[in-house]
């Protein structure tokens, strides 16, 4: 993109639109109705599909474990959404200030081209004059921690944009059979993961979250959900952020990334004791119909674990980043509480089900 172009973007209103959700719930289709229903307000708009800009997303060649951790640890893949996302920064930026991105991890250029390009042409620009148009990114992707959404966020107010989410909720099973009927389905135990780790919008737990809507997508798109749409983004525009920070809203974001990480670890330690306990109970002749029993017993217990596990962490008032705490400790201590748990379940099967 050419330097004197982004001086185009001046003074026009802007906003940031996240659309989240499961995979297939309808986010492209809502992102493309949005497109046209913008131009006949008279809006330059544009979707920023991450699908097409983080080549190899991966989803063919790792385990479910590898694919979905892979979104948490600070990786090749979420130095590609930062990437996308100083892309937008950059947009915003006058040009003198741009210097050449670090870009470590490329994102296909080709794409975000496009996605600028429709934002600069002529016709988007001429009839009120360039600064006038207001301008939209909607960001297409799951976003399902809530940390990650709050990167969108961060990156609206120190741009002084207009930030605003759109939750499409579309029931479980619709996702999974429109996604089957997709030229190139993702696995379902994908989606069936996302489900787990999803952390829809929550304007009461999260200030920042407050211009948020959800919308159901489990049927067709109907004119009033995108009325809806258009007045949350419409009402985004007016309202950019204020690039103070607020140090309350960005502690507890810390704070809430640094749990999912611990917990993560957790999760790791719990999931090697398992698969060590079902060693154990196969060695002990345990018959399959109760290794099954085994498995679903230890499973729920670990759910359980990590969950009480996570609200003990964030009770904790003294930290905002895993250097406050002693990370090792934590999770090793509290792992040993499940490894109990652990035995005991295998042993009274063993015991019962010889
Ligand atoms: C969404 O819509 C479906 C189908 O119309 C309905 O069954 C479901 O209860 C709705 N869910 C929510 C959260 O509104
Ligand atoms: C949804 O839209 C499709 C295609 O536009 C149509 O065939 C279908 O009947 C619609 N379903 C409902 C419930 O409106
Ligand atoms: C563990 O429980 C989750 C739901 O809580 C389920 O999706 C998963 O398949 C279970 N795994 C095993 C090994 O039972």
């Amino acid at each position: 993109m050419a330097g004197e172009k982004t001086a185009d973007v001046g003074a026009a209103p802007a906003c940031l639109c996240v659309l989240c959700g499961l995979p297939a719930a309808g986010k492209s289709t809502l992102a493309r109705t949005v497109l046209r229903t913008a131009a006949e307000s008279g809006w330059r708009a544009t979707v920023v599909p991450y699908d097409d800009l983080i080549p190899d997303r991966a989803f063919q060649s790792r385990t479910v474990e590898d694919r979905v951790s892979l979104h948490d640890a600070p990786t090749e893949w979420k130095l590609h959404r930062q990437v996308v996302l100083q892309c937008i920064e950059r947009f915003f930026m006058k040009p003198a200030v741009v210097a050449e991105l670090p870009v470590k991890c490329q994102i296909n250029g080709g794409v975000w081209e496009q996605c600028i390009q429709d934002l600069l042409r002529p016709e988007a620009l001429d009839h009120s004059g360039p600064d006038q148009k207001p301008l939209v990114f909607l960001l297409d992707d799951n976003f399902y921690y809530q940390s990650m959404r709050y990167e969108v966020c961060q990156l609206a107010r120190k741009c002084s944009l207009g930030f605003c989410q759109v939750y499409l909720h579309c029931e479980l099973e619709s996702c999974i059979i429109r996604n089957q009927n997709r030229p190139q389905p993702i696995p379902t135990e994908v989606i069936l993961e996302m489900v787990k780790r999803l952390e829809s919008p929550n304007p009461q737990k999260n200030p920042w979250e407050k211009n948020s809507i959800l919308l159901n997508t489990t049927e067709n798109l109907s004119k009033s959900g995108i009325n809806r749409v258009m007045d949350l983004i419409s009402s985004a525009l007016n309202n950019p952020l204020n690039p103070v920070e607020d140090n309350i809203e960005q502690k507890e974001a810390d704070r809430q990334k640094c749990a999912t990480s611990v917990v993560h670890q957790a999760d790791q330690a719990c999931r090697r004791l398992i698969s060590e306990a079902m060693k154990t109970a196969r060695e002990n002749q345990v018959s399959s119909e109760h290794m099954r029993s085994v498995a679903t017993q230890l499973n729920e217990s670990k759910t359980t674990f990590l969950q009480n596990f996570k609200k003990q962490i964030l009770q904790q008032t003294s930290f905002t980043q895993e250097e406050d705490l002693d990370v090792e400790h934590v999770v090793k201590k509290a792992v040993a509480v499940f490894d109990h748990e652990k035995k005991e379940i295998l042993h009274r099967i063993i015991n019962d089900h010889k």
